[in-house]
């Protein structure tokens, strides 16, 4: 009988490719790092087992076998703080979590607003556990001034511009990286929150922020920042992504705009879908202050809206490296941020499959097909002949968030002692197991 040769074969999984519109008990075969067949008869499958290595057959009975994940919002602090993460950290923190590949933002220092700095960071990428994909500056260093020579950022890799952490202020200056986008096919992804309404503002302003004397960022500071991009969006024609969305009022516009057919996507955070502002309250943990901030009930009831509905096109963790001892002061001294790359799997499978919310083929789109369409990456999917960047989920995995076991070099999650439900079991990348899960 003739057989292929074959280097690996994830055998018997429950494989789902949002991207084919594929679900189904199968092999996944992989030869030279890409993938090379997908048989659902699994019987016969199993004369191509013959050249494989013992060790090269993964058995993924009862697991979940996705394309790799896409986190397209992820800080590394690489270069300027290789104390909180660096770009090797980071991936292996992202590997850990199920990414095989992440979208790393510009605020490091020095900005990545030039093309040398995204030469920088795609040559250390080139050794780590998971693909880098860089987004530049939309204005040269983040003030909000000047352009950043886009086309020379696109040139060198760039997949997307952002200003994230700050709310490009200047609608005239917004307007021109809009049209210049556009001339580079590319999105401008906004962290939408004005600068005058939200300054100073350490928590979302509540009745929670008020009863604890905290300075307040009002939702409708998302809500002007996020309607103002919109409709420069739409009159330049470019394309437009809302990153970590949080409010009803901006999720409601995305829908609207949506409708309308601007080009508008937008992604949500685990944190915003699995946390109130109510929780702050209760420790005070400095981990909780994130940019934009953790909302109401309201508001994470129409997060989770959005996503079931598909205004929310993706899920993406805002990894936010921060170092302990500058987190290890009072709530409004530290800096905002939380790392996610680890935990998102988990809250995604906690707070939104197990309630009901999304069917993991809805979530897997999210992590991988959509990040994949809308940054135009060469990744996203199992389609034959395409680079074997594979992800192994043990769906009902109960496993308890611990400091200790983190990847990232900084430990500022405040879900460590949850107890969550699904977990990473492998991580391939180009067909090599760059994280394998305690079996
Ligand atoms: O909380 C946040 N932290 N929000 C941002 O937009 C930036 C990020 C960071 O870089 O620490």
């Amino acid at each position: 009988m003739k057989t292929s040769h074959y280097d690996m074969v994830i055998r018997g999984g429950q494989v789902i490719d949002p991207a084919l519109g594929f679900g189904s008990v199968a092999d996944v075969f992989l030869r030279d790092g890409k993938i090379s067949k997908i048989a659902k008869d699994t019987e016969s499958a199993k004369k191509d087992f013959v050249s494989i290595p013992v060790e090269n057959i993964i058995d993924a009975s009862g697991k979940l076998v996705v394309p790799g994940l896409i986190d397209m919002h992820v800080h590394l602090r690489e270069p300027g703080r290789e104390d909180e993460e660096t770009i090797i950290s980071g991936c292996q923190a992202a590997a850990a979590g199920g990414f095989t590949s992440i979208c790393c933002m510009p605020n490091t220092n020095p900005i990545i607003d030039n093309q040398e700095t995204v030469k920088f960071v795609l040559s250390r990428a080139e050794e780590a556990d998971a693909n880098v994909y860089v987004i530049g500056a939309i204005t040269k260093m983040l003030k909000g001034e000047e352009l950043a020579e886009i086309g020379d950022l696109v040139k060198a890799g760039a997949v997307a511009i952002s200003d994230d952490g700050n709310y490009l202020q200047n609608p005239e200056i917004m307007r021109r990286a809009l049209e210049y986008a556009r001339m580079f096919g590319i999105p401008i992804i906004s962290h939408a929150e004005d600068y005058f309404l939200c300054h100073g503002g350490v928590m979302n302003e509540s009745f929670q922020s008020t009863r604890l004397g905290l300075r307040g960022r009002p939702a409708v500071g998302e809500e002007i920042a996020v309607l103002r991009d919109i409709r420069l969006c739409g009159f330049t024609g470019s394309k437009l992504h809302i990153a970590h969305i949080t409010t009803a009022g901006a999720v409601e516009a995305v829908r609207r705009a949506k409708a309308e057919g601007i080009e508008v996507t937008a992604e949500a955070s685990p944190h915003h879908f699995s946390l109130t502002d109510e929780a702050i309250g209760k420790e005070f943990n400095t981990n909780l202050r994130v940019n934009p901030p953790i909302r109401t009930k309201k508001d994470v009831e129409a997060v989770i809206e959005g996503l079931i509905d598909g205004t929310i096109d993706c899920i993406a963790s805002d990894h936010a490296p921060h170092a302990a001892e500058e987190k290890d002061v009072e709530f409004d001294q530290a800096p905002p941020g939380m790392i996610g790359l680890e935990t998102s799997l988990g809250l995604l499978k906690t707070s939104l499959i197990d309630k009901g919310y999304l069917s993991w083929a809805d979530a897997i789109r999210k992590m991988t097909y959509n990040p994949a369409r809308i940054l135009k990456l060469p990744r996203g999917t199992l389609a034959i002949g395409s680079v074997a960047d594979i992800t192994v989920i043990d769906p009902e995995k109960k496993w308890t968030v611990k400091k200790e076991n983190f990847r990232s070099k900084s430990k500022n999650s405040p879900f460590i002692g949850w107890k969550l439900s699904g977990k990473v079991d492998y991580a391939i990348l180009a067909g090599r197991v760059v994280f394998k899960g305690k079996q």
